[in-house]
């Protein structure tokens, strides 16, 4: 594996599931891999739990690790080309990334959204220009548009769970839910792939306007019906995301609705097949979910947490195996 984006660069899911439990149960077992080998992890976003359990991964593997945060330290990176810099930004992002990749045998980057240029950020302009200058391995820790380091360890704890309970093929509801801010796409986005990607039956619901790109939702059942999409879940994923920008572009970015009706709490879990709640973290209660449903022991938030570190373990073992 050179770079790890999709699903499809994982290759056969159950082979990569397995890996995940052969990794889980030894975990220092390949640090001959990363022996004397560099991971440079680089945020242009915040993070707890990537940049925690990236760090974690690589070092189980007997890798260096150096962390950047670009807004904390570094020079201020111009990305675009053909401006003159007489602003804020000291270094232009083409020079900036040689630079770095000649410290390092494998570059893991976050660089979220913008959320102002549909077009821009879904051709994943930043992290493109990693993979295309750096001449080395590139592992997304969130994108403009995708996420799938945690959808790999989403897809680990579903199963998990699936092993534990015997549940053949979970139908999983991926349910949009309110919030605050304007948030990315990322997560939904790489979570209705890999779901797709793996035997369950997806679900996908939001209000009208939040419509993913088809390039991710596929052919999953889309439900307006948050109630009939719940009914009978085994597994309920929720995540806010701001208009995709599908249905109408100049939209794209933007809160449409702050609908309580779609916060997830007892009465919603209680149309569901005794299901388990997900997130990715971090979530705000009160909005995505209540305090009890995030509190109750069919909440899988922390083995979804933990399991980050097992995926992004899998991936580094997996790009290591092919410098
Ligand atoms: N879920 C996730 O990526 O968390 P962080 O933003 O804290 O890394």
């Amino acid at each position: 594996m050179r770079t790890f984006f999709n699903v499809q660069d994982i290759g056969d899911l159950g082979k990569a599931l397995a890996e995940a439990q052969e990794v889980k149960s030894n975990r220092f077992g390949y640090q001959h891999l990363g022996k004397n080998k560099t991971l440079l992890m680089i945020f242009f976003n915040n993070s707890l739990r990537t940049r925690l359990s990236t760090q974690k991964a690589a070092m189980n593997l007997g890798m260096n690790v150096i962390v950047l945060d670009v807004n904390a330290g570094a020079w201020k990176l111009e990305t675009e080309r053909g401006v003159i810099m007489d602003g804020d930004k000291s270094e232009h992002l083409l020079e900036a990334i040689p630079v770095m990749s000649s410290y390092c045998g494998i570059i893991a980057v976050r660089s979220f959204a913008g959320l102002q240029d549909r077009d821009f950020d879904y051709a994943e302009t930043i992290v493109n220009q990693f993979v295309r200058y750096s001449g080395k391995p590139v592992v997304a820790m969130e994108t403009a548009t995708v996420h799938p380091l945690q959808a790999f360890a989403d897809l680990i704890t579903i199963s998990e769970k699936c092993g534990e309970l015997q549940i053949r093929r979970p139908k999983v509801v991926l349910t949009w839910a309110p919030h605050c801010r304007a948030l990315p796409q990322a997560v939904p986005n790489s979570f209705a792939e890999w779901m797709n990607a793996a035997d369950v039956d997806l679900v996908v619901t939001h209000p009208e306007g939040y419509e993913l790109d088809p390039k991710f939702v596929g052919d999953a059942k889309v439900e307006y019906d948050q109630r009939k999409a719940l009914e009978g879940a085994d597994f309920v994923y929720a995540k806010n995301w701001s208009c995709p920008g599908v249905t109408n572009a100049a939209d794209y970015g933007k809160i449409l609705s702050k609908d309580m009706a779609w916060t997830i709490d007892t009465e919603h879990m209680s149309w569901t097949n005794n299901g388990y709640f997900m997130h990715c973290l971090p979530v705000r209660r009160g909005l995505i979910v209540t305090d009890d449903v995030i509190e109750s022991d069919h909440s899988l938030v922390i083995p979804e947490a933990a399991n980050r570190e097992i995926s992004a373990q899998v991936v580094l073992k997996r790009v290591l195996e092919n410098i």
